[in-house]
């Protein structure tokens, strides 16, 4: 039994589960827990915590992130920066064995000269060498001559001094000239606590590794979540926007960055020299379609297309391709006149919602476009086989927050959401090659050839 199946048949006995302070707590009508339910409990006791624990969003409505948002006082740059990383012989890089790290890596390869040393979690180098490997290959990037220069350190982003040993971080806060923080925690239903210490306080962990003996340039890859408060609602937020409203912002994935971006500005004010990269959802490479299938995006065509619905939105589908997302972000990184500043890398030129039920259809595929709330229920329906990509995905497409008692797509919608400008970002570029192609026929035609030759969508029958 699923645990979705689980919780619905304990719903309908009337069993009441909460999760508070790592326990999980029970309330039920007298005589029903029989000594089966009592087993099934104790027996899946680990498993139903976890997830109540992800889900704590429902009990932690309100977190002050303000409060959060402070950076530990001995945070400060040693030294004035001597280089600004413009042509660094070290990089320290983290995320290298996710989607965008992997194209940051293979762009940091070409660009640079530099060795790049990549924070991975494990136990050995040779397979934290591997992972590294692996990633590129899997996106395409791979090229043998790359070998000599991936370093790999055993690390985890969440730790103090990112897990390593004292000497570790002393040894690389004295080589490295420039950092690349690209890890972090992606999801849509964990709770603000849980992604906090990779998100939060990883970043703070970046920041005095940057701060550390030799002062670095610091590259962070934030997001347009971070947008999230009704205050940015139908306003222009362009590149320098001050980032100061945060209330409101449901998702524990964007408190997070948020929060953390917060961090990375007040460090920024403390003499570090930084750049702030944001972006919309980072689609497939737009020249082989190759994308994390795991991603939002893709479970949603995919779940779509299993369902046979989809919710009638007024949205803009903002996808920005990972090739350019990295190209941007490690050309303006070595531009010595572009450092302390932040950038966006979304498309300028995005795509209806409608426009994809549009395409799906023009494939053959059988889809409805149906009101939100009834395709809730329908997905709300795929809990008893636990058989849809969306399933685990129920809280973020169902959760109603706010005295609108409003979920996080609804909030998506064009009237909701904010404007946001790209053109100081593409003025920079504009003398280079750098261009977001836009999200139209052409490019869904090559996610799709992706998807279907990688066997991740079946052809419509
Ligand atoms: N994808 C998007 O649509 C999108 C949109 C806007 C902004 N962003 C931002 O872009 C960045 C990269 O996103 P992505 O899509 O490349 O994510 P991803 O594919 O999920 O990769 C995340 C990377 O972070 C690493 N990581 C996570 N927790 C860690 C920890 N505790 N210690 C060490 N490494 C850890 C992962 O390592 P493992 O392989 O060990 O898990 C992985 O390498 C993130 O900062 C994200 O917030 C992404």
């Amino acid at each position: 039994m699923s645990l979705y199946q689980l919780f619905d048949w304990l719903n309908k006995q009337g069993i009441k589960l909460s999760a508070q302070d790592g326990k999980l707590h029970l309330r039920a009508p007298k005589g029903v827990l029989s000594p089966e339910i009592q087993t099934i409990l104790s027996e899946r006791k680990a498993e139903i915590l976890e997830f109540m624990t992800q889900n704590q969003q429902k009990i932690e409505k309100f977190i002050d992130l303000s409060a959060e948002a402070v950076l530990e006082s001995t945070i400060y740059p040693e030294n004035t920066a001597t280089s600004l990383g413009t042509e660094p012989t070290s990089i320290f890089l983290t995320g290298a064995t996710g989607f965008l790290g992997a194209f940051l890596l293979s762009e940091l390869l070409q660009q640079t000269q530099a060795k790049i040393y990549c924070l991975v979690r494990g136990s050995e180098l040779e397979t934290a060498q591997g992972r590294l490997q692996n990633n590129l290959k899997f996106y395409n990037l791979w090229n043998s001559s790359f070998q000599s220069r991936i370093i790999p350190v055993l690390g985890d982003i969440s730790l103090p001094q990112l897990g390593l040993t004292t000497a570790t971080f002393s040894k690389l806060a004295n080589e490295i000239d420039s950092i690349y923080h690209s890890g972090a925690l992606l999801s849509y239903v964990y709770s603000y606590a849980r992604l906090k210490p990779c998100n939060v306080l990883g970043t703070q962990e970046i920041l005095r590794l940057a701060c550390q003996s030799k002062t670095k340039s610091l590259h962070y890859i934030s997001s347009f979540a971070v947008f999230e408060s009704s205050a940015y609602s139908q306003k222009i937020v362009d590149e320098n926007e001050s980032l100061s409203d945060w209330e409101d912002i449901y998702l524990g994935y964007s408190q997070s960055k948020w929060v953390a971006e917060k961090l990375v500005m007040e460090a920024r004010n403390r003499g570090l020299p930084i750049n702030i990269y944001r972006s919309a959802f980072i689609s497939g490479d737009s020249q082989t379609g190759i994308w994390k299938n795991n991603d939002i995006i893709c479970r949603m065509i995919k779940g779509y297309i299993q369902m046979g619905s989809m919710p009638q939105l007024d949205y803009f589908l903002d996808l920005s391709p990972v090739d350019y997302v990295a190209q941007g972000i490690v050309y303006l990184s070595r531009q010595k006149q572009a450092i302390g500043k932040c950038y966006h890398l979304n498309n300028p030129h995005p795509y209806h919602w409608q426009n994809l039920f549009a395409w799906l259809c023009s494939l053959g595929y059988s889809i409805q476009l149906i009101p939100y709330q009834q395709w809730q229920k329908q997905l709300s329906a795929t809990m008893r086989t636990n058989q849809n990509v969306l399933t685990s995905l129920i809280p973020f497409f169902c959760q109603e927050w706010g005295q609108e008692k409003i979920t996080i797509p609804e909030l998506y919608q064009q009237n909701i959401r904010p404007k946001i400008s790209c053109q100081e970002t593409i003025n920079t570029l504009r003398e280079t090659s750098i261009v977001c192609p836009a999200v139209d026929t052409a490019l869904l035609k090559i996610y799709f050839s992706y998807f279907l030759s990688s066997g991740y969508l079946e052809p419509a029958s």
